[in-house]
């Protein structure tokens, strides 16, 4: 039964937008457990941390953006090699020092902002409110993750005491 009431047609747009920011989170994530892994220095603890919170974040949504396109009556991608093919954001490098790897996770989240603007764009056409709702509440956190992050890495370097 067609318990949306929404055209067909137009979900499929918002759907596929929804698979390419479902592909683009889990390389994402899976970025995100291997810095959690690899930190290493002054910084461990409060970035091991971070990263944890971050990925466990990932994790809730990627399951949200699955079951989203599930309630649209379309099939949300489930391979690894799906997602590889159809991510915006590549697999990272275990080894990075801390700056470079808060700075990939900047570039990751500017990368998944422009998707859900996307999303938001194509579920617009579609008067899919439901969508707008969810991933607009996603944009306000990520965005001020994001912010976090940049104020952490644009910190002055401490003195040095003598
Ligand atoms: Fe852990």
């Amino acid at each position: 039964m067609n318990y949306l009431g929404l055209k067909r047609e137009e979900l499929l747009n918002v759907s596929e937008q929804l698979n390419l920011l479902l592909a683009s989170y889990n390389v994402y994530y899976q970025n995100l457990r291997s810095f959690h892994w690899h930190i290493q220095g002054d910084n461990f603890f409060d970035l091991h941390e971070r990263f944890e919170t971050l990925y466990n974040d990932a994790k809730i949504k990627i399951d949200e953006l699955a079951e989203r396109i599930l309630t649209l009556r379309q099939k949300p991608l489930g391979k690894m090699s799906e997602y590889l093919k159809f991510s915006n954001i590549d697999e990272t490098e275990d080894i990075l020092s801390d700056k470079e790897m808060v700075f990939n996770i900047l570039k990751n989240h500017k990368i998944l902002i422009a998707l859900m603007r996307n999303v938001i764009m194509a579920a617009n056409e579609a008067g899919d409110e439901g969508t707008i709702d969810l991933i607009g509440s996603y944009i306000s956190k990520i965005e001020k993750a994001s912010w976090m992050l940049d104020a952490w890495l644009s910190k002055k370097q401490e003195p040095v005491l003598v």
